[in-house]
């Protein structure tokens, strides 16, 4: 059994992701690819449990920053291991909704966090497993905004932790997330999310088809 693909979807809160990454497994299921969906913080039991700690201050204290990259990373670890390898092995293409370069946006570029230090601990909780293909949707902290307050007013919810930052952190983390797609083009594709959903996703389904299954085009 040859192994899945690993592709993970980044960006900034508002930029679609988890429509695209919907969109992307109905795609490779059509073609008969066997699909696993997950998302960071979460993906496990534990990791939900986390997740539901680092949003909303679960434990009823806020995380201080070196904990709170802890937190990422222990959902991360737990992930890799119980869920994303195992159905890696057993041939199936993995979506995940975030993963370490969110870490290093959020943290490393929001927070201030010394990136060489999280590529560190990002090591030690994947034990080195990266991303076969990271689609970076890119969205201005402008539109951002606009996209978040619409939800929440939809959804009668309120911003979470991170959310609730400041605008000058929701610009560092969009530039941060720019500057990493630069430094591994190889990796990153980059689509621009201000326009029709569907151009967006034809995109996502032509990056996947030429840098994962040796096709030129999509359709
Ligand atoms: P979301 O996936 O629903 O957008 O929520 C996850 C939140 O956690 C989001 O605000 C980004 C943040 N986050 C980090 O700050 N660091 C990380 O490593 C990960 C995976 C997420």
């Amino acid at each position: 059994m040859p192994y899945g693909k690993f592709i993970t979807f980044e960006g900034p809160e508002g930029s679609g992701k988890s429509t695209h990454i919907s969109l992307l497994a109905a795609y490779l299921r059509a073609q008969g690819i066997g699909v696993t969906l997950t998302r960071e913080p979460g993906g496990t039991p534990l990791g939900e449990v986390i997740r539901t700690l680092l949003q909303h201050n679960g434990s009823g204290e806020a995380p201080v920053g070196r904990a709170e990259v802890l937190l990422f990373l222990a959902s991360r670890a737990q992930h890799v291991e119980r869920l994303i390898r195992p159905a890696l092995a057993a041939g199936e293409w993995v979506l995940c909704d975030r993963f370490e370069d969110s870490t290093l946006a959020y943290q490393g570029y929001g927070r201030g966090f010394d990136l060489s230090e999280l590529q560190a601990v990002n090591h030690f909780a994947t034990h080195g497993l990266k991303p076969d293909l990271t689609v970076l949707l890119d969205v201005t902290p402008e539109t951002s905004r606009a996209r978040l307050l619409a939800r929440q007013s939809a959804t009668a919810t309120l911003p979470d932790r991170i959310e609730g930052e400041a605008d000058e952190f929701h610009i560092r983390l969009r530039d941060g997330f720019l500057n990493l797609a630069r430094r591994e083009p190889a990796r990153f594709v980059v689509l621009a999310t201000e326009r029709e959903q569907d151009a967006v996703a034809a995109d996502v389904r032509a990056a996947v088809s030429e840098r994962l299954m040796g096709c030129g085009h999509a359709d």
